[in-house]
């Protein structure tokens, strides 16, 4: 299979969160299989200043967005550790700026642009895919420039559209008055009508009407979001569509996250033995300042720091916890104030049981999964999340909240049967993750227990390896022929 995949991040190029650790997994996993991939995404200022080299690879083409004219080019790299070609769309009056994501005015023509380029570029190359695999708003409204303004050429003729929802908070909703702006007028009548006349028009949705399939990143999560609780609005169109809608887990990237192979961390190990892993907790406790105590468990966290990851509930509990309990808390992240700022407070209120690296750190987060005894996720909602699984993997024990593929993939360890591999508490308050940590701590004083929990979760294979197979199914399922 042909596949074209559009992502706005592609790790290690630019990434926020799990979306870009996908966005090059999946590709890799899907070329291994031998399918011919292109990913597809913004030459963003970051990428321009990676240091890496880039191959121009179609000259300087125009594009017009409503009253915007956009002169970009395409610049070709490679997945490091695979032959998939990267397909930078390099238009510096939309991506040459410090963040990925903005709140300039234009965010909207910005991921307008990066759609049209990537369906230009095929044009260019005259290459055919069978799939074009968008994912999020962001690229959302390929679906629909597929069965429009490109419908008339016979190059696509053979295309059907994927649509991944990562995460269904973001939606890409704006003025219907922005509608030139996509390059979309003449397809104004294939818009949600009621979207133009006077509400916002809405990436996402467009690409949920439009698409060949929806997936979304984990079983219980396209469940979720088929309801009103869950659904964003959206809700009533993914039940319109349940029959093409699909729920597929992510997986692990084993070249990246595995303890065994990890370049990242200071010392290796495996499942047959640990011993090397309190070494790695003595180097990340010295990273971040901290004593370190033998037998005392140290709780990590890595995570953008907004509403969705659900650090309320630290709030109302690291406070007792930290005052009362041997227990020490590694956290990395960074995002909204308020997170940052309790979590800077409990790092000087208990300065050695709680430190705070704020920013992004991809060697950290490293250290942070192969030395915590524990992983904390307290996820309000949580499509996939990828953690929990480099944490299992790490023998790291998560603690989270049973929603979305958190609750796909963590079992509740039950001390009588032997089985589960972490905590994961149904209600999300203050008293559910009171008991899923105080769980965790009584659990980890069992040693021969807490043992048996490692083993259970590192024995889980959520590789990609083996995820990749369902994707390959659903293309082959709408690829015509
Ligand atoms: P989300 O995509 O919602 O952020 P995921 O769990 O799917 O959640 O993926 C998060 C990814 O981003 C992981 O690879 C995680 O290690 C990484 N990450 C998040 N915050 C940071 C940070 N501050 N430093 C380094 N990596 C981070
Ligand atoms: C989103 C979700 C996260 C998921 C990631 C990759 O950012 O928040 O749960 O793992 O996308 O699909």
């Amino acid at each position: 299979v042909r596949i074209l995949l559009v992502s706005s991040e592609v790790a290690p190029f630019a990434k926020t969160g799990g979306l870009g650790d996908v966005s090059a997994a999946l590709p890799r996993a899907l070329r291994a299989l031998g399918h011919e991939v292109r990913v597809v995404a913004p030459f963003y200022q970051r990428v321009r200043t990676s240091g890496r080299a880039f191959e121009r690879v179609l000259p300087p083409s125009e594009i017009t967005l409503g009253a915007h004219r956009y002169t970009f080019s395409v610049l070709a790299s490679e997945l490091p550790g695979s032959d998939v070609p990267v397909l930078f769309v390099d238009c510096p009056a939309l991506y040459d700026r410090a963040s990925i994501y903005t709140e300039d005015p234009d965010e909207h023509r910005r991921f307008a642009l990066l759609s049209w380029a990537a369906l230009k570029l095929c044009q260019y190359q005259q290459w055919a895919p069978d799939v074009v695999h968008a994912n999020d708003w962001q690229t959302a409204l390929l679906p629909l420039m597929l069965q429009t303004v490109f419908a008339w050429d016979r190059l696509f003729e053979r295309t059907r559209s994927v649509l991944t929802i990562h995460n269904i908070g973001h939606q890409g909703a704006f003025p219907a008055s922005i509608l030139p702006d996509t390059g979309l007028a003449d397809a104004a009548s294939s818009f949600h009508q009621d979207q133009l006349r006077g509400g916002r028009l809405n990436y996402l949705l467009t690409g949920i009407l439009y698409a060949n399939a929806i997936t979304t990143v984990s079983p219980t999560y396209a469940r979720e979001i088929t309801t009103v609780e869950h659904g964003v609005g959206l809700d009533p169109f993914l039940r319109a569509r349940r029959d093409v809608l699909f729920g597929i887990l992510n997986g692990i990237d084993p070249g990246e996250w595995s303890p065994e192979r990890d370049m990242r961390i200071p010392f290796r190990f495996s499942r047959d033995d640990l011993a090397n892993k309190e070494r790695d907790k003595e180097a990340l406790m010295s990273a971040m300042k901290l004593p370190y105590v033998r037998g005392v468990p140290v709780i990590g966290i890595v995570s953008r720091l907004v509403w969705q990851k659900g650090f309320e509930l630290c709030d109302a509990v690291l406070p007792t916890l930290l005052a009362r309990r041997d227990v020490q808390v590694v956290v990395l992240g960074s995002g909204e104030g308020r997170y940052e700022e309790l979590f800077a407070r409990l790092a000087r209120q208990h300065p050695r049981k709680l430190a705070f690296h704020r920013g992004f750190s991809e060697p950290l987060a490293h250290l942070i999964e192969a030395g915590a005894d524990m992983f904390l996720m307290p996820s309000r909602y949580e499509p996939c999340g990828l953690n929990q699984m480099y944490s299992l993997a790490y023998g790291t024990v998560p603690i989270v909240h049973a929603t979305g593929g958190l609750a796909d993939t963590v079992r509740t360890w039950d001390a009588r049967t032997g089985e589960g591999n972490g905590f994961a508490f149904e209600h999300f308050d203050a008293s559910g993750l009171a008991w899923a940590l105080g769980y965790a701590l009584e659990t980890w004083n069992r040693r021969e227990q807490w043992a048996r929990l490692q083993q259970n979760g590192m024995r889980d294979d959520f590789s990609w390896t083996r995820r990749v197979r369902a994707y390959e199914e659903l293309y082959r399922a709408i690829a015509p022929g």
